[in-house]
Order: C-alpha cells, then structure tokens, then sequence
C-alpha cells in the first residue's frame, strides 16, 4: 500500500504527502484556500441556481476536498435554504410542518402572488456529487480529514517549498464543516470499517490530530468492540446514538439531507465513457499532465464534452497549453480563472455555453496554443498507459514543424516592447 504522510498547510487544511512520489497531493499554501479558488469562485453560480438539479463529477475525488468546498461554500452562503425553496418549487420541501405550510398559505393568498400548488412537491430539487479516483485508501480516509487546526508548523522531511509557509499570514483560516464529513462518512462507513489498510492508518497516533476526532473515535471504538472486548459495545450504543441522531438532524435542517453522494473507485476514464449523465459541474483535479497525462489527452476531453451539460462548466487547475488546445479540439470554448488573492490566472474553465466565460485566453494564451507547446496527449482507446501516452506525445512533437514555446514568448515579449 502506498506510503502517505499527513501535513498541516498553511491554511490549517491537512495535505497529504505521498512518499511513492516524493510529492505533495495539496498545496502547502492551503489545501482548502486552493479547492475554494480553483474550482468554487469560479462557478457561475447564477446559472447553477437555476437548475432543479445539480450534478457534480468530482474527478480526481482524493481526500474530497472540491466536493466538501462546494458544499461548504453553499452551506456559509445559505444557499442551500434559497436553492431549495426559490418561489416556484416550494416551501415544503423544506418546512413540512402544517402550520408553518398554513401561516405560508396565507401570505401567499394575501399577496395574491402564487397558488397552492406551490406547497406540493412536485419539483424535487437535490444536489447529487458523483466522486471518481482509483485510490480507494484516500477515499476512505475522505470524511475523516480535519480542518482549521489553529498553529500549523512548518512540516518537516517533506519536500515543500517552505517559502509558502512566509506567506500564510495572507491566508485566511478555512474550516470544512463536520456535517459534511459526517454526510459523505454516513455514505462509506460499511466499506471503511472493513478496510483494514485505512483502519490501521486511523489508529495511528502519529496521525490522529488530522482526523476528526468523533468519528475516529466512533469507528476505532466499532471496530474494538466488534474485535476484542464486548464491554465496549455499550460506548458504542452511546456513540452512535449520539452520532446519528445529532448530525442526522442538523443534516435535515441544512439541507444537506438533499444532497446525494455517489462514488466510484476506478480509472476515471473507464468511469467516464460508461457514463451516461449529463453534469453541471465537472472538477478535474488530476496530477500534473507529465505525470499524469491519460486524464488530459483529447479522447478523454472528448468524452467530458459529452457528459457536460450545456450550460455547464468544467474546471481544472491547469492552466498548461497542452491541456488547453486538447479541450478546444475536442469542441469546448476556453476560459481563464481569475484569482483575485493573487491576482493572476490560476486555473481553466471550459465550457459550451461562451456567457459563461468572465476571462476569455488573452491574445498571448492563443498564440501560444498554435506552438509546438499546444500539441496534445492523445489516447486512441481510453486505455493506454501514462508511459505509452508520453512517448506517442514527445514523437509527435520531434517531427513538428511548429514553432517551440520559447521562441513565441521571445517574439511576443519582443514585439510588445516596441515603441
Ligand atoms: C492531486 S490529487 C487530487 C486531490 C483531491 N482533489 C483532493 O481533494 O484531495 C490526484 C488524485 O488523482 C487520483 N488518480 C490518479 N490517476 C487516476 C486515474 N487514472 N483515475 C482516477 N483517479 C486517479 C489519485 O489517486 C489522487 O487522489
């Protein structure tokens, strides 16, 4: 089983240091702020708000952060109490108390503005996330993650630039919230307490202060009882009963109770081009291209503009020309993500639908998609192997006639400092 090491990054969100690599899953600046900036602030979520149903694949899932953002965002923003009771859907799917369905009836007669109908629930709206990665180990680990640890020191024996940690003071404190651990935790739990590989990585004391602390405790407690000594059956009793009937409640009242959770621990391309929904949302979180280049090539764009729902976004982290042309060829409209706390480009967001584009690539990023830097992976078969896919790659760019990148950005520096 691969090796892996908790860290505390700069924003208090724990990042994950996997020693097989030597190299980092999270950014030490802040493996939440990055989730929030790459793939949260840049949703329109004008458009998503309209929608009876959001559909999010999180591919790349990991340790979940893109997904729990998401919920945690909408969750401070209250939108969850709005998505679920705009004017035309109702009330009652949120209040199914009679006299408050009654107090609202009256109002609305009074206003003259809806009719009954509106308390029926006959629109069901939900949120449903679809989480991809073939790390099943992470995926267990997933709900257990804690967040907003108070000092965070700087890791050591890890390969992390420590230049990051100078600048955390910008940072700003994130916490995930427990509920949506504990959601995506009430989802897994049968699988996670038969894995013993996750099992023996929550009992780790070295590990323990990355993990939320009720539920390592729940399952560690389950699992004793069910191994080694019945008299803890009774904590149990008490734990669960605590567990279930205090978070399932605070699920109902948020909402969260409509948000559905699916996953599938695969190769994501075989996950995909089974696939047959369409989504609003699609988070690709993979490594880098050169490392990881089978989820960046134009087959498997190709496949992601299929199941992209037409006012629907796709974003990802990479900002790469070769990810770019890849995402053009296979029919997207490309965009920039602005991060504002930087402000610079950080990310990419593709799309069908150009008024969802606030950034389009500048005059630069075009040019610099038609250089030999714009030659992209390819996959014939969704299947080939990350090694097979780089050397098809470099061939192809040997044997082009293009210009290389370092020329364009020569001329192009060159061309703009001309009188
Ligand atoms: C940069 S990490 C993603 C971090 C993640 N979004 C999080 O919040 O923790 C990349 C992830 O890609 C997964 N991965 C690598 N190759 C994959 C593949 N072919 N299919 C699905 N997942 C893959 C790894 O297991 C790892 O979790």
């Amino acid at each position: 089983m691969t090796e892996f090491k908790p860290y505390f990054t700069a924003d208090g969100s724990t990042g994950l240091y996997n020693s097989d690599f030597n190299d980092i899953y999270h950014s030490a600046t802040g493996a939440l702020t990055e989730a929030y900036e790459k793939f949260i602030y840049p949703i329109n979520f004008e458009m998503i708000n309209k929608k009876n149903e959001i559909k999010i694949l999180d591919i790349c899932y990991g340790i979940g952060y893109n997904s729990k953002s998401f919920l945690n965002y909408i969750l401070d923003k209250k939108f969850l109490k709005n998505y679920f009771s705009d004017n035309k859907t109702s009330f009652a799917t949120i209040y199914t108390d009679n006299i408050f369905k009654n107090f609202l009836k009256k109002i609305h007669i009074n206003n003259n503005t809806c009719n009954e109908t509106i308390y029926t629930d006959n629109i069901l709206r939900k949120i449903s996330i679809t989480a991809v990665d073939n790390d099943e180990k992470l995926f267990f680990l997933s709900p257990f993650i804690k967040t907003g640890q108070r000092k965070i020191s700087v890791p050591k024996n890890l390969p992390i630039n420590s230049k990051f940690y100078n600048n955390s003071k910008q940072i700003s404190k994130r916490k995930i919230n427990k509920l949506i651990n504990f959601l995506i935790f009430e989802k897994i739990s049968s699988e996670i307490i038969q894995n013993k590989g996750v099992l023996s990585i929550l009992s780790n004391e070295n590990f323990k202060d990355y993990f939320e602390t009720d539920l390592r405790g729940y399952v560690l407690n389950l699992v004793k009882e069910h191994c080694t000594n019945p008299k803890l059956s009774n904590l149990h009793n008490i734990y669960y009963r605590y567990l279930s009937k205090c978070y399932k409640m605070q699920l109902k009242r948020t909402n969260l109770d409509k948000v559905y959770f699916n996953y599938k621990i695969d190769d994501a391309r075989s996950v995909v081009r089974d696939d047959k929904n369409e989504y609003n949302l699609i988070f690709l979180d993979a490594f880098s291209p050169n490392k990881c280049p089978c989820l960046w090539s134009y087959e498997f764009f190709t496949e992601l503009y299929r199941i992209l729902e037409k006012d629907g976004m796709l974003l990802t982290y990479s900002t790469s020309a070769v990810v770019r042309s890849a995402m053009i060829e296979a029919g997207f409209i490309v965009g920039n993500v602005y991060n504002e706390r930087l402000n610079k480009f950080t990310g990419t967001v593709a799309v069908k639908n150009s008024e969802l584009i606030k950034y389009p690539l500048t005059e630069f990023d075009f040019g610099l998609l038609k250089t030999r830097a714009g030659i992209f992976y390819r996959d014939k078969n969704l299947n080939g192997q990350n090694e097979a896919i780089i050397e098809l790659y470099n061939l192809e760019k040997k044997n082009s006639i293009r210009e290389s990148s370092t020329q364009y950005i020569k001329n192009y520096t060159h061309n703009k400092d001309l009188p």
